[in-house]
C-alpha cells in the first residue's frame, strides 16, 4: 500500500523515505553541497527533499531574479509549526531570494469554511509573527488571496480549461468543487510571480510540508501545459518535516493542548511541555537501565527543530537520553526554560511590530 498525501488532512507522515520512491521527490543530500550557508534544517534533514532545487540554486548563484513563494492557511493562531516556516523564509531571504507569502484566505473560506473575520485576523497575525521572527518586510510581499488582481484570477480560469477531473482525482482522491477551487487557486499562487505584471520571475521555489506535494505535482503539470501560451516554467519545491505536536501527531491549532502557540502565556507553555508525550520508559529505574528513545519523543523534537541550534548541544541531549543518564522530568524542565526564553523574546518583537503599525504598511487588509 502506498501512502496517500492529503493536503487538507491532519495526520503526520511517518515514513518520509517512501516519498522518494513513490512520488519522485529527490532526497535533499545533493542540494546541501550547493547551499552557500548550510542551515541546520538541511543538515538535520528537517528539510528532507526537493524537486528541481538545484536549478533554482544555480539561478540564484548566477544572479538571476529568483523568488520563494509559500502560503499559509489562516485557520488558527500562529504556532511553532508556522515558526519553522518563517525560519526557512528568513534563511532564504538572507541568501538574497525575493520572498512572497500568500495568506490563503480564499482556501480557508472554501475548504475549512472559516468565517472571513477570523481568516483575516489569523492571517494578519501570521504576517506580524513572520516579521517579528526576522523576515524583512521591505523585501517581502505579503498578500491575501482575495485581494489579488484579475490577472491572478484569470489564471484560475485558464488552468481549469487544461485540467481534467480524472487527473485531479488521481492526485487528490475524492474531490469537491471547493477543493478544486482551492487547488487551482494554489496553482495561481505558485505560478503568478512569473507573469510580467507580478515581476516576471522565472525561478520560483516553494517550501512546503510534504502533505502539499499533490499541489506541487498538479502545478508543475499545469506549468508544462502553459509553457507556450503563457511562457510558464515548472516551479521548484523543497519539503520540510513537521514539528510534531506534544502528543506526537501533527501540530495543529485544532488540538490546542498539544500545540505551542507563539502568544501562549508561560503557564500554558509549562503545562503543555510538562505533559508532553516523551520517549521515556514506564519507570525511572527502567529508563536508567534502558535509556530513553529520542526518536519517539516530542520534547527531543523541540530541541532538534528549535532549542539546540548547536550540534554539540543536541548530541549531548541525545547521548544523555539514550544512556539513561537524563530522565524526562529534568529534560522537560530544561526544554521549557529554553522555550520560554525564545518565546518571551519573540513576544516583545511581535508587540513592537503590532504597535508600530508595520502591518498596515506591508499588507492590504481584505474587506469583508
Ligand atoms: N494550502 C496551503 C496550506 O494548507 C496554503 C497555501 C496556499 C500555499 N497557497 C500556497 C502553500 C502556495 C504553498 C504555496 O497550508
Ligand atoms: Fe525525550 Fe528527554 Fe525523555 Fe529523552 S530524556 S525521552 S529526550 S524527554
Amino acid at each position: 500500500m502506498g501512502i496517500k498525501l492529503d493536503p487538507w488532512g491532519h495526520l503526520s507522515i511517518s515514513d518520509y523515505e517512501k516519498l522518494f520512491t513513490q512520488f519522485g521527490i529527490e532526497p535533499i543530500d545533493s542540494v546541501i553541497e550547493k547551499l552557500p550557508v548550510k542551515h541546520y534544517f538541511f543538515t538535520r534533514k528537517i528539510v528532507f527533499g526537493h524537486r528541481d532545487m538545484e536549478k533554482w540554486l544555480d539561478a540564484l548563484k548566477c544572479g538571476e531574479k529568483v523568488v520563494v513563494l509559500t502560503g499559509f492557511m489562516p485557520s488558527g493562531h500562529t504556532h511553532l509549526g508556522h515558526l519553522m516556516v518563517f525560519e526557512e523564509l528568513k534563511y532564504l531571504q538572507q541568501l538574497n531570494a525575493h520572498i512572497h507569502v500568500a495568506i490563503a484566505d480564499a482556501e480557508a473560506y472554501v475548504v475549512r469554511r472559516l468565517s472571513r473575520r477570523r481568516a483575516i485576523k489569523y492571517g494578519l497575525e501570521y504576517i506580524a509573527h513572520a516579521i517579528a521572527w526576522g523576515l524583512d518586510p521591505d523585501r517581502t510581499i505579503f498578500y491575501f488571496q482575495t485581494n489579488q488582481s484579475t490577472d491572478y484570477y484569470r489564471l484560475i480560469q485558464l488552468f481549469s480549461r487544461k485540467t481534467s477531473l480524472a487527473e485531479m482525482e488521481a492526485i487528490y482522491g475524492e474531490l469537491s468543487p471547493a477543493k478544486i477551487v482551492a487547488a487551482l487557486t494554489q496553482a495561481a499562487d505558485i505560478l503568478h510571480p512569473q507573469l510580467s505584471s507580478y515581476g516576471g520571475y522565472k525561478y520560483v521555489l516553494v517550501p512546503v510540508g510534504a502533505d502539499q506535494d499533490p499541489h506541487i505535482r498538479l502545478t508543475r503539470d499545469i506549468a508544462d501545459r502553459f509553457s507556450t501560451e503563457l511562457g510558464l516554467e515548472r516551479p521548484a519545491s523543497m519539503y520540510h518535516k513537521f514539528i510534531t505536536g506534544l502528543d506526537g501527531n501533527k501540530m495543529s491549532s485544532s488540538r490546542p493542548e498539544y500545540a505551542i502557540f507563539l502568544l501562549d502565556d508561560e503557564e500554558s507553555v509549562k503545562r503543555k511541555v510538562l505533559n508532553a508525550l516523551t520517549g521515556g520508559r514506564a519507570t525511572a529505574e527502567e529508563q536508567r537501565k534502558l535509556g530513553g528513545q529520542p526518536g519517539k519523543c516530542s520534547i527531543y523534537q523541540l530541541y532538534m527543530y528549535l532549542l539546540s541550534i548547536d550540534n554539540k548541544e543536541l548530541l549531548e541531549v541525545y547521548n544523555s537520553c539514550t544512556s539513561g543518564k537524563l530522565l524526562c522530568g529534568e529534560c522537560k524542565r530544561k526544554a521549557y526554560e529554553k522555550l520560554a526564553k525564545v518565546l518571551s523574546e519573540h513576544k516583545k518583537k511581535y508587540k513592537k511590530v503590532v504597535e508600530t503599525g508595520v502591518l498596515e504598511k506591508v499588507v492590504e487588509k481584505p474587506s469583508f
